[in-house]
């Protein structure tokens, strides 16, 4: 492992902003923090939103700047990742933005009922094939489902036609009601068309590898919608070849 990583994971130790459950303390059992984010470390009950996979947490760190209202947390399972997000947040003195180093599978034991208002995914691995890994497919949203409010939001921002496509399909399948769906969203926004201006300052956020995929030339999506509650979630039918990433 080279110095740099070994110096961040020195320092992640370090960050009172940075939870680092061990898999004991998550695997299939509710972690010491589960439905006391509020009270035991953002100290308010402001809305929670996550940012799941969020890398150096660019999302997280940028939302907490301009909603001082909110109180976010960046999950990931890169900690020389989440150090870029945890140090800023430190540097800057930001208190409504935490990160939990962890797998996303084992979210449900991370949260209470209703403890999160809305759940942001940045730029996830499409996971073209693997059904049950990817971030929008029926066995994640189940999961999110335990602890969302009812008809709470999920965002996905992708450059991955395959990620958006499949996510749209899905929740046209089961009727969930969508607040915005949109193919490409600096070119809607350049247009001035679309978006209204709250909705415009949200996703003008750039992340690491959204200024990757934007300098090659990819257009950006977005999809946003509610998640209700109750009900199966049926899969969309879905054709896997008709998309290349
Ligand atoms: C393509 S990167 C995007 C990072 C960031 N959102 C961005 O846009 O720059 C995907 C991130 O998801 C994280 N990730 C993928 N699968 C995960 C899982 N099952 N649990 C936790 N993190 C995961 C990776 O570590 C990586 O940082």
């Amino acid at each position: 492992m080279g110095k740099d990583k070994l110096k961040r994971f020195e320092e992640n130790k370090n960050f009172s902003c940075l939870f680092q459950p061990d898999f004991e303390e998550v695997f299939r059992k509710d972690y010491i923090m589960k439905g006391k984010w509020n009270s035991d470390y953002f100290g308010n009950d402001n809305p929670i939103v996550l940012e799941l996979g969020c890398g150096r947490g660019e999302y997280a760190v940028e939302l907490a700047r301009k909603f001082p209202d909110t109180n976010f947390l960046g999950l990931d399972i890169k900690g020389a990742r989440l150090w870029r997000g945890a140090k800023t947040a430190v540097e800057e003195g930001l208190k409504n933005v935490a990160f939990v180093r962890t797998r996303i599978e084992f979210i449900e034991w991370l949260f209470g009922s209703g403890e999160v208002s809305e759940i942001w995914i940045t730029f996830a691995d499409p996971q073209i094939r693997r059904d049950n890994k990817r971030l929008t497919a029926p066995v994640f949203l189940d999961r999110y489902r335990k602890f969302l409010k009812p008809n709470g939001l999920i965002h996905l921002k992708t450059d991955s036609p395959y990620l958006h496509e499949y996510s749209c399909a899905l929740v046209r399948r089961n009727s969930f009601e969508i607040l915005t769906e949109n193919k490409d969203i600096y070119k809607s926004i350049a247009a001035n068309e679309h978006f209204d201006t709250h909705t415009a300052e949200l996703l003008s956020i750039k992340t690491h590898y959204e200024e990757q995929f934007l300098s090659q030339g990819h257009p950006i999506t977005y999809l946003c919608f509610r998640l209700p509650s109750q009900g199966a979630i049926e899969p969309p039918v879905w054709d896997h070849d008709r998309y290349e990433r």
